[in-house]
């Protein structure tokens, strides 16, 4: 500041100015969207949240759901209003303690005006009051609450939360959650982190959970029916929560032989990641008809269905894997979905390889010799597939084969390295495709942007001579058998893709 250029009349009348911040002037909205390619409306510009409290009620029989959210923010910008996204009726919004105005615009914005406009920094309160029944949603068409005949289910991707919860719904904007239920005795809530108590009066009974580390909206989960839970402890202290609905007929078994290997592979995966990120761990298995698995915060959401062909340890071991890529470290716009699927994919042959069903490099050969140039799977960039592809299967077995040409690129020793640091870099934060190859390049001290650019944004099938060097480099021959056998893990893998049925 050069004060001294200012005469004193002058230095008074700016200092009245900014003393009276509805001078409106420099207060504008907040955007609608947070600014992602692929999903304009996801997500709100102008305030950043740091922590959710939800209280709801919610009655399965007739599928209503009425809460109370209070979100802690902060202003980013001066504003003089701002966004939320959410579906369902809103009664009565409050911020910092006084009533708001508020206004519905398009399928999923609430535009909330405060009684004074917001000065950037400032810390926000808001509390909105809100009733409906999830089912009769629709954005865009779709609906990310699954009824079942006992309850309801929040578990989608790239969106869920607005089914629930009004929120900054983008992987940019993360917070801590605490999430309290009250449903009909003999129902349970379940959601993320740890159950930090439950009560029940005249009929009702509460849930109280907690996910103490930041959180992206789509991964909050919020499951109502009739579970079995079981409970355990990890070696390093962690509380482990699984619940299974009653209902789950002839899948019952494999579910539990699948999931209750969650400790396990938990400790398999922090040899190879690092610590766990996280404050529990667990799954559940709700009687939906859906086929997917999902990667929910602590406590990923299976489909029944994935264990109709009896128990899959290999889903478990995806959906454990996000924890460190795709939860603790996130997309930073859905265009970078390779930094969650083709590490969770990768970890699946890393698994498969440590059973002795076949390593990575023999899934690796297979994926690249069953599929012709002409397949339309050579055409999909993982590196940024569009909002059309973003799940297709070549984001997941292209971006596998994209991490194991690193693998051969590096050397064991780097690669290894990287996979570990990777999660501590960008721990509880989002990350690009173009962070990771510069992540990778340093610690392997080469230049792999042209190995990245082969694999994750060529739109045709790597000539022979890329997978071969890649190869060579690893003291393999140049080209695999013609026909590769299947490697022994291969189904079940296939198994977990149910996504890429619909
Ligand atoms: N991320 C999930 C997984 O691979 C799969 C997935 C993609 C998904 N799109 C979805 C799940 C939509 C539910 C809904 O583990
Ligand atoms: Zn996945």
């Amino acid at each position: 500041m050069h004060r001294r250029h200012l005469v004193p009349g002058v230095l008074a009348a700016a200092t009245v100015l900014l003393a009276i911040p509805a001078s409106a002037a420099s207060f504008s909205p907040g955007a609608p969207g947070i600014g992602d390619p692929y999903y304009p409306a996801s997500g709100n510009g102008g305030y950043d949240v740091s922590h959710y409290d939800l209280r709801l009620k919610y009655q399965p029989k007739t599928d209503l759901l009425e809460g109370t959210a209070t979100l802690n923010a902060t202003a980013k910008q001066d504003l003089s209003r701002f966004n939320l996204d959410l579906g369902l009726a809103v009664s009565e919004v409050r911020v910092n303690g006084r009533l708001a105005k508020f206004a519905r615009e398009g399928e999923q914005e609430l535009v909330i005006t405060p009684a004074t406009p917001l000065q950037k920094g400032k810390s926000l309160s808001i509390v909105v009051r809100y009733a409906g029944k999830p089912s009769e949603v629709r954005i865009g068409g779709y609906t990310a609450w699954a009824r079942t005949p006992d309850g309801g289910v929040a578990a989608q991707e790239p969106e869920s939360a607005a089914w629930w919860f009004p929120s900054n719904d983008h992987p940019l904007d993360k917070a801590t959650y605490d999430v309290s239920v009250s449903v009909p005795d003999g129902h349970q809530a379940i959601s993320n982190g740890v159950l930090q108590s439950q009560s029940s009066k005249l009929g009702w009974t509460r849930f109280n959970w907690r996910s103490n580390k930041p959180q992206a909206p789509y991964l909050a989960t919020l499951a109502v029916g009739k579970f079995d839970i079981t409970t355990d402890k990890t070696a390093s202290g962690l509380p482990v929560l699984n619940a299974y609905s009653k209902d789950l007929g002839d899948n019952d078994g494999a579910a539990r032989a699948s999931i209750e290997r969650s400790t396990e592979v938990t400790e398999w995966l922090e040899g190879v990641f690092g610590p766990y990120p996280f404050n529990a761990v667990g799954g559940y298995v709700p009687n939906v008809t859906s086929g997917f698995a999902l990667e929910t915060q602590t406590r990923p959401f299976y489909s029944p269905r994935q264990f109709a062909n009896g128990a899959n340890v290999s889903v478990v071991v995806h959906e454990l894997a996000h924890q460190w890529y795709g939860d603790s470290v996130s997309v930073h716009h859905w265009k970078d979905i390779w930094v969650n699927e083709g590490f969770a994919r990768y970890s699946q042959w890393l698994w498969s390889e440590k059973e002795g069903e076949g390593t990575a490099q023999e899934l690796a050969d297979y994926v690249y010799a069953t599929r012709p140039a002409e397949d339309p799977f050579w055409q999909v960039k993982p590196g940024d597939p569009g909002p059309d592809k973003q799940f297709d299967i070549a984001v997941y077995d292209r971006g596998a084969l994209a991490v194991q040409a690193l693998r051969n690129e590096v050397g064991d020793d780097a690669f290894f390295e990287i996979l570990k640091g990777w999660p501590k870099k960008y721990a509880y934060g989002n990350a690009k495709v173009s962070d990771f190859v510069k992540y990778a390049e340093k610690v392997a001290g080469k230049p792999l942007a042209e190995l990245f650019d082969t694999w994750l944004y060529e739109p045709s099938k790597p000539a022979a001579p890329a997978a071969a060097e890649s190869r060579i480099a690893r003291g393999l021959s140049a080209s695999p058998a013609a026909k590769p056998v299947q490697p022994k893990s291969w189904k079940k893998i296939a198994e977990t893709n149910t996504i890429h049925d619909h």
